[in-house]
């Protein structure tokens, strides 16, 4: 069979202490209109970021503690948190306690046909900040999961164009059954306690915490988790058109939960 490696990449979490600022892209060049730095900071120095008109970004809180301001707002950053400035002008973050920050940060070129769209969404989804601890998010099932597995939005569709993202979170043995979906490249992330194994067509690779993959455009691809260990990801899905994002609605919303 013609397919491809299942591209992968180890966050560096041993940045030496001297280094108050490390940034490296990861997974680059991998999905086009998508680029992926992890970032870790440290001190008392805070970073600004400020709003850029064609470019919408998240960021990703993965380890150390850290404070987040917008619009005269204070976030406390966690690890596994989701921050969205969407389109305020100027806002910092900064590392809280001894630890680093460490967060990635997810920068989505829109197209024309993206600035277009993006007029349509809710306006309170694509103004101000939208910021969210994981396990707040609402949790969904899907067919391709097993009953105890907890899937939770978020990110839904409705705050930056053809992008939307989602944990999956299950005890082994267990699995997310093979499936294709052409329409959406596809990024994991590995989050804390993660040890599982992903397959794609005919390869396969180990999928610790703190690393990010890339499924192959189209592929056959399933996730597999053994006895004792667990399985916990972020998954990114970005669409290749606004049709494409009809693939969610496979996912079903609990409504007891
Ligand atoms: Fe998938």
């Amino acid at each position: 069979m013609n397919s491809q490696e299942i591209p992968i990449e180890h966050l560096d979490t041993h940045i030496p202490e001297n280094t108050p600022h490390y940034s490296k892209s990861i997974l680059d060049n991998e999905v086009k209109g998508i680029h992926v730095e992890h970032i870790a900071i440290s001190g008392e120095q805070a970073i600004v970021e400020s709003y850029d008109n064609g470019i919408r970004t998240i960021y990703l809180f993965i380890k150390g503690s850290g404070k987040a301001e917008a619009e005269k707002k204070t976030y406390e950053l966690v690890p596994e948190s989701i921050f969205l400035p969407n389109a305020v002008e100027k806002f910092s973050i900064k590392s809280v306690g001894g630890e680093k920050l460490h967060f990635l940060k997810i920068s989505c070129r829109l197209s024309d046909q993206d600035q277009k769209n993006l007029a349509e969404l809710p306006i309170e989804n694509t103004q101000g900040v939208y910021f969210a601890k994981f396990s707040d998010c609402q949790s969904y099932s899907e067919a391709i999961k097993s009953p105890n597995t907890v899937s939770r939005t978020i990110l839904s569709n409705e705050y930056i164009p053809r992008t939307a993202m989602g944990t999956v979170q299950t005890k082994g043995p267990d699995q997310v059954a093979a499936h294709k979906h052409p329409m959406l490249e596809q990024l994991f992330l590995g989050l804390s306690g993660n040890e599982c194994i992903v397959y794609a067509d005919d390869h396969q690779v180990a999928f610790p915490p703190l690393s990010l993959l890339h499924i192959p455009l189209g592929s056959n691809h399933s996730v597999s988790v053994e006895e004792d260990e667990i399985m916990y990801y972020v998954w990114m899905d970005f669409f290749l058109d606004q049709a494409g994002e009809r693939w969610l609605e496979t996912h079903k919303v609990n409504m007891d939960a």
